[in-house]
């Protein structure tokens, strides 16, 4: 069928082939929230998570025992099955340290792990504080967007009075394969993307760079963190620029996405190649080039982004681009390829606009709650 099992060691939603689809939702607690308060969220959280997931109606459904109180469940998922949704649940740096950072609102400062650290700024961030950060994250994949938003809907329903929605984002269109079942998708450039990717059978690779291991806290091992960047693109400008200007970009091409260098989609690229000129092949500010592990002490992430389009503005440009997500076990890893896209050619067709890292804790066993070891 179309379920993807909620429990085991990792959460759902990272490795899972990727869906179609995403809802992803950050959450801030209200103020005065209590330890008892945060801990009954994820408990009930993970109750209704059970059940959205096996594509049940939650509780007692569309029809309420009492017709004076609204219906346990909202009722638009109604008939669709689960539709292979999977909820990824995070936790942000402030939920540990107060929005000051000099605090312990719920009592869990000191299983903070070494490496959970905020971002830094990076060049050319134009971060807008209505899409960044938050105490706590849900990412809703599903293959129907109507599953996703109808499990966003119910788990900010479920949170009211402990926490609220603080911004969301609707994806499609998923631009990274996690396996190679799959047929890597193109994001809004009209490049593949995904094909360098981690994938779910590397199980070497996803131990040495998404799941985090031995040292960290009990709750975190099998865990992993979460970035997620809203990157606008410039669209009508890119769609103005000529072919070999785009390939120039990535170092690929459009039509297979193999590399500059020649070969299929996943032939390796040659660096080191040049051209009759004596030029590289694969220019020095390729976005593959500056991204690849060589470049980057060997750090690989998972990526697992969506396109977005939230409409058009008055100048008749569209609103769109990628809500870019990677997995790593250790923020700096994504923070060591982000620094070196700074020279990218990339970056005269994008923005990042939105901003997030979020701790994910590792999966739990039936009978538990999400990030109850935290709590022990
Ligand atoms: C590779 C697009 C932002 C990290 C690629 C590829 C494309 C692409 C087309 C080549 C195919 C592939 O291997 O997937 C984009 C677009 C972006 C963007 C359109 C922004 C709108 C980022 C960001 C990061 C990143 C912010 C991380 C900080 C990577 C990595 C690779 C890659 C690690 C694989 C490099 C390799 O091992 O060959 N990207 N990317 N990308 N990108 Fe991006």
């Amino acid at each position: 069928g179309s379920v993807v099992p909620f429990h085991g060691a990792h959460q759902a939603g990272i490795v899972t082939p990727a869906q179609d689809r995403l809802h992803f939702a950050s959450f801030r607690m209200v103020r005065g929230a209590t330890r008892d308060d945060l801990i009954a969220l994820l408990q009930d959280w993970t109750a209704a998570a059970e059940q959205l997931c096996r594509g049940e109606a939650l509780g007692t459904g569309i029809e309420s025992e009492d017709p004076l109180l609204p219906p346990d469940d909202t009722g638009e998922a109604e008939g669709l099955h689960a539709g292979h949704l999977t909820l990824t649940f995070g936790l942000g740096h402030q939920l540990f340290t107060g929005e000051e950072d000099d605090a312990d609102p719920f009592g869990i400062r000191a299983k903070l792990p070494d490496t959970f650290t905020p971002l830094p700024s990076f060049a050319f961030d134009l971060l807008e504080a209505t899409q960044s950060g938050g105490d706590l994250c849900v990412q809703a994949c599903a293959d129907d967007p109507q599953i996703a938003v109808h499990a966003i809907r119910n788990l900010a329903r479920i949170a009211i009075g402990r926490a609220h929605l603080s911004w969301s984002q609707l994806g499609f269109g998923r631009t990274s394969s996690t396996s190679r079942d799959q047929e890597t998708p193109r994001n809004l450039f009209g490049f593949k993307d995904g094909t360098m990717n981690i994938m779910s059978d590397e199980r070497a690779a996803l131990d040495a760079h998404v799941w985090v291991g031995g040292s960290a806290p009990e709750w975190m091992r099998g865990g992993t963190y979460l970035v997620a960047r809203k990157i606008l693109m410039t669209i009508e400008t890119w769609d103005r620029t000529s072919l070999l200007e785009q390939e120039r970009v990535f170092g690929r091409t459009k039509r297979t996405g193999g590399p500059a260098t020649g070969g299929g989609e996943f032939e390796q690229p040659d660096f080191t190649a040049t051209n009759a000129a004596g030029e590289p092949t694969i220019d020095i500010a390729a976005h593959v080039r500056l991204a690849h592990p060589d470049q980057n002490g060997g750090a690989r992430i998972l990526r697992r982004g969506y396109n977005y389009v939230d409409g058009s503005n008055g100048l008749g440009q569209m609103g769109g681009g990628l809500f870019f997500i990677s997995f790593q076990r250790d923020p700096a890893m994504f923070v060591r390829v982000q620094q070196s896209l700074k020279p990218d050619l990339l970056n005269e067709y994008i923005r990042h606009i939105g901003s997030g890292l979020w701790a994910v804790p590792r999966g739990i066993a039936q009978g538990e709650f999400v990030a109850q070891a935290l709590f022990e």
